[in-house]
């Protein structure tokens, strides 16, 4: 444990800016700074952080705190781990008494994986520099051009070619066998352990806050074995979560707003070598939407580096496809044939490789179009497949002006109509937009943000409807309007409105007799009426604010003259209101059966055209709203 002392004097010495900004992108807003919050998947940001109280809150998801608490989150890290990191970041030394007991229950699962961890990375380490780490593995290294500086800056190690040598040395710890294989580090098979990692380059693979979390391992000498062999997924480690380099290069991604992705851990290693700090590999796959999330935490410009084939290249446009759905800017640069970024990076010194990176950075919908050209060459049916692929590549981008500059410049290179290609990306996008998966999603993050149940907002919509009805209905009143006209245009305008409360409805009913045998209601009918529910509910309504009348009636400066006009229009706005929510509601209840999994891709198809509809509707009761509340 940590002492008090160290834990004040690390308190002290905490700005909450700058241990935020080692993991997002903060912005100088006010007296305080703004973010795009990591917490969620917002366009626009609701992370603030006040350097005066020292504390965050992040508006869309509600959390809020201090750095401790703020790292707890991140990163997942224990209350201790946090100091831990606050201390190695600030330099201060921490004074713990565990007796090296690391068998004792007092850690978690997952600090007890964190210390075999960090032990293992020791052991490769010492690995590398012994003798048969030099000879084979550090001179491979030296071959291939790593320097010491970005050996250990890496943390590059070796595992010798013994079968238990890793798992021994664990043990004389003292940890158990069972967090050992947790690690992934050792395998258990037929009763006996064996370590995976054996006779390998080993690349330990950091997670953001620079703790190793798993291992890539890299084969010395040309067999059948693949080249690489990884640790599995652990409870600390989540491939698709997680980039190499990210740790190395976060810093650097943020101060140059820009991302360089690679395919391999020797790609990252060289490019830092060259001084290009700014770089992740994705390991051999595209990139996953959390790893997208991840990066975007520090810029929104993304550069795919790309070996020069094409095979390769074709297959990763799909995957490209999801950054620009992140409203990701994303480019592209192609390497000479045959070479990737590590190789090219050693055949030319590091001026001539940061120009090569600047010269050749184009556009990734640009690089699509001209790629997808090459290939179908003058084959009319390829065009039309590389139009459509096109298509679908801008309609993925969330930005409106960036999605018409893109028509634009493809209309331009593909030759043809641009009004087509728009007619076509607002196609996919309706497609896109309306599909089962997308309604979902956004039925959801709306519901988190309701507070108030629509059934609420309905009802006190409709209450304040009959309120007016009842006020101004009734004759009683000092106000010389035609009251009969008045029920008259007010019914009309309900006409197609379904009223839910029975008090309501019957107070509706009273008023159409009233206006069948064509006599205005006296208020005194509804006071003595024999339903005392009924009657209860009347003088509610009677001794409501009137709130709507006064602000309406001040707005006008009411006279006898436009006393009319003000109430025709003070109904139809709570009468639209009303409206607008029932169809909201309808809305409500026809995506929600989507969530039905059984549906047939007709009814599907039906609840997204009666969606389209409703949504017409909706737009349209919000135009008259405007109308009513502007003019
Ligand atoms: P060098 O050939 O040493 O330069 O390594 P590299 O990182 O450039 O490898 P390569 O370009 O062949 O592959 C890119 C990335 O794909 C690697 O860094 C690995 O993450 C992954 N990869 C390559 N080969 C394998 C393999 O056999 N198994 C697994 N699991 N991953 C691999
Ligand atoms: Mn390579």
């Amino acid at each position: 444990m940590i002492d008090n002392q160290t834990i004040s004097q690390i308190k002290e010495q905490i700005d909450i800016v700058d241990v935020v900004g080692d993991f997002i992108n903060l912005k100088k807003s006010g007296s305080s700074y703004k973010a795009l919050s990591p917490f969620s998947s917002e366009k626009t940001p609701s992370f603030f952080v006040s350097p005066t109280k020292q504390i965050f809150k992040c508006f869309s998801t509600g959390k809020g705190g201090d750095a401790i608490e703020f790292l707890m989150l991140i990163d997942g890290l224990s209350y201790v781990e946090a100091l831990k990191y606050l201390a190695k970041k600030y330099g201060i030394e921490i004074v713990e008494n565990t007796n090296d007991n690391y068998s004792s229950s007092d850690h978690s699962k997952k600090e007890s994986l964190h210390i075999i961890l960090s032990k293992s990375v020791e052991y490769f380490k010492k690995s590398l520099q012994s003798d048969e780490g030099k000879k084979i593995a550090y001179s491979y290294l030296k071959e291939r051009g790593f320097d010491d500086e970005v050996i250990k800056k890496f943390d590059v190690g070796f595992a010798i070619d013994k079968w238990d040598d890793n798992y021994n040395y664990l043990k004389n710890f003292g940890f158990k066998k069972d967090l050992i294989i947790d690690t992934g580090l050792v395998i258990e098979k037929n009763n006996k352990l064996y370590d995976r990692f054996r006779n390998r380059i080993i690349f330990p693979i950091h997670n953001i806050s620079g703790k190793v979390i798993a291992f890539g391992a890299r084969t010395l000498i040309d067999t059948s074995q693949p080249k690489y062999i990884n640790s599995p997924e652990t409870i600390l480690y989540k491939k698709s979560h997680v980039l190499y380099g990210i740790f190395q290069s976060k810093n650097e991604i943020r101060k140059e707003n820009k991302c360089y992705v690679v395919e391999g851990y020797t790609d990252v290693i060289s490019l830092h070598q060259k001084g290009i700090y700014n770089v992740v590999a994705s390991s051999g796959t595209s990139l996953t939407s959390d790893q997208i999330k991840l990066i975007k935490r520090y810029t929104n410009n993304i550069t795919i580096l790309f070996d020069g084939d094409d095979a390769g290249i074709k297959a990763s446009l799909r995957g490209i496809d999801l950054i620009l759905e992140s409203d990701t800017n994303v480019r592209v640069i192609l390497f000479p044939n045959g070479e990737d970024p590590d190789s090219y990076s050693k055949k030319v010194n590091s001026s001539l490789f940061k120009d090569y990176l600047i010269d050749n950075e184009i556009d990734f919908v640009t690089f699509k179009i001209d790629l997808l050209k090459k290939i179908s060459k003058n084959d009319p049916l390829k065009k039309v497949d590389t139009i459509k692929e096109i298509i679908n590549s801008i309609s993925k981008i969330p930005d409106t002006l960036k999605r018409s500059v893109y028509v634009k410049e493809s209309s331009l290179k593909l030759e043809i109509d641009e009004n087509i290609l728009i007619s076509e990306v607002n196609k996919t996008l309706l497609k896109n937009n309306y599909s089962r998966k997308n309604l979902l999603k956004s039925e959801k993050a709306k519901n988190n943000k309701k507070l108030i149940s629509i059934e609420n907002v309905i009802s006190l919509q409709e209450k304040e409807c009959i309120r007016i009805l009842v006020n101004y209905g009734t004759s009683d009143k000092n106000f010389t309007i035609d009251r009969l006209s008045f029920i008259k245009y007010f019914l009309n305008e309900i006409e197609d409105v379904k009223f839910n409360n029975t008090n309501h409805l019957s107070i509706i009913e009273s008023f159409r007799e009233s206006l069948v045998s064509k006599k205005p209601l006296d208020i005194n009918f509804f006071l003595n009426h024999s339903d005392k529910d009924l009657k209860n509910e009347v003088i509610d309504l009677l001794s409501s604010k009137y709130e709507l009348s006064e602000n309406w009636i001040k707005k006008y400066k009411i006279t006898t003259v436009e006393e009319k006009e003000i109430l025709k229009k003070a109904s139809l706005n709570s009468i639209l209101r009303l409206k607008f929510r029932l169809i909201q509601k309808m809305i409500d209840n026809n995506i929600q059966q989507l969530n039905n999994d059984n549906l047939s891709e007709k009814e599907e198809k039906e609840i997204i055209s009666d969606h389209q509809k409703l949504k017409k509707i909706e737009v349209e009761i919000a135009g008259e709203l405007g109308n009513v509340t502007t003019k």
